[in-house]
This record gives structure tokens, sequence and C-alpha cells, in this order.
């Protein structure tokens, strides 16, 4: 099973990129081939560019409509989505109904300095998600709070509980997504 994985920081030494490529190492033991869709050369949305999107939004389109299903690790911005993500999502939404997010199954993770680890922005993309009538993973939640303790100076998230946490989630989203694959 194929996942094309969306991280919401650009930033080197991210907390949400230390969680993505502690999925991305992981997740083969579940069945999960965890791929990166890049989003940092996407310029700001712009309606007038939509008819001839940049070559970055075309190659992470291809990526995610080559996955069972699309995972967003995302951080929280004040109480809300992240705007880089946000528009992200905007990019590879357009034209709408194109098969890039329509109904794709997706799944949310994220990792913050905060005490609820995100919880607020996954509630947030799952409101949004409504618009692509796609299914939404809900069998298990995983947020990572207090990241800033959990990472190692090399960006590695290292704390044991976290990735036993992980791997618990890993194992029931691979569960969901071969349920996703069976009835698409
Ligand atoms: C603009 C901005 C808004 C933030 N808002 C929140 C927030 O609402 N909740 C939270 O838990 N952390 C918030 N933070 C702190 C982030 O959790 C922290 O910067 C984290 O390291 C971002 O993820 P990253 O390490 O992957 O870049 C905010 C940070 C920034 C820069």
């Amino acid at each position: 099973m194929r996942i094309a994985a969306l991280c919401g920081s650009l930033r080197s030494g991210s907390f949400n990129q230390a969680l993505l490529d502690a999925v991305i190492e992981r997740g083969p033991a579940y069945g999960l081939e965890v791929v990166q869709a890049q989003i940092r050369d996407f310029p700001l949305f712009n309606q007038d560019l939509e008819a001839t999107p940049p070559a970055a939004v075309e190659e992470t389109k291809r990526v995610v409509q080559s996955a069972d299903a699309v995972l967003l690790v995302s951080p929280e911005a004040n109480y809300g989505v992240p705007g880089v993500l946000k528009n992200a999502i905007d990019w590879l939404s357009r034209p709408p109904h194109n098969p890039t997010l329509y109904k794709r199954p997706m799944a949310v993770i994220g990792a913050s300095t905060g005490f609820l680890g995100t919880m607020r922005a996954q509630l947030a993309w799952r409101q949004m998600w409504h618009f692509f009538d796609a299914p939404v993973f809900s069998g298990a939640e995983f947020v990572m709070p207090f990241a800033r303790n959990l990472v190692d100076a090399d960006g590695r998230l290292v704390d044991e509980g976290t990735l036993t946490r992980l791997d618990a989630y890993l194992e029931a989203l691979a569960q969901w997504v071969m349920q996703c694959r069976a009835t698409r």
C-alpha cells in the first residue's frame, strides 16, 4: 500500500518532518510504502496561473494520484491549519473534483510544541475534507505534543513512548487503507 505524505512545515529542524521521517522508516513494517510529496516549491496560489500549473504542483499531483491514501503531517498555526500546507492543498484541489484529493482517503497527524499536539489543526483539516467527499481515518489518532522534548539534536524522533504510539497508529492505519482499497 502506498501513502503520499505532505509535511506542513518547511523549516530545517522541523518536528513534523522528524515525525514524517519516522513514518517513512517504520511504515514498511506494516505494509505501508510512505512517499513524501513535496510542496516546498509551490508558489502562492493564484487563480491566474491555474490553467498552466507550475511543474512542482504537477509533480506532486502525480505522486498523490499514485497513492492509496494521503497523509497530512501538519503543524498547528494559531489554533488552525498552517498556511503553507493550506496553500498546497488549494493548488492540488484545482480544478474542482480532479482526482488528486477528490475521494482519496486521508489521514492526519502532527507535532507541536504545545500541549494539545495539533489536535485543533487536525479537527480543522477533517472539517475541510468534507469538500473532497473522501473517507478520513478515524480509527486511531496521533498527536505529538511538547515535540521539542522528543527529537534529538540530529532531528530524529527518538522518544520510545511516542514511537510505540506511532507504531500502533500505523498498524491501524494500514488496516484501514487496505479496507479503503477493497471498496474503491
Ligand atoms: C505562526 C505560528 C503559530 C503557532 N500556533 C500554534 C498553535 O496554535 N498551537 C500550537 O500547539 N503550536 C503553535 N505554534 C508552535 C508550533 O507548534 C511550533 O513552532 C512547531 O515547532 C511547528 O512545527 P515544526 O517544528 O514542524 O515547524 C505556532 C508557531 C508559529 C510559528
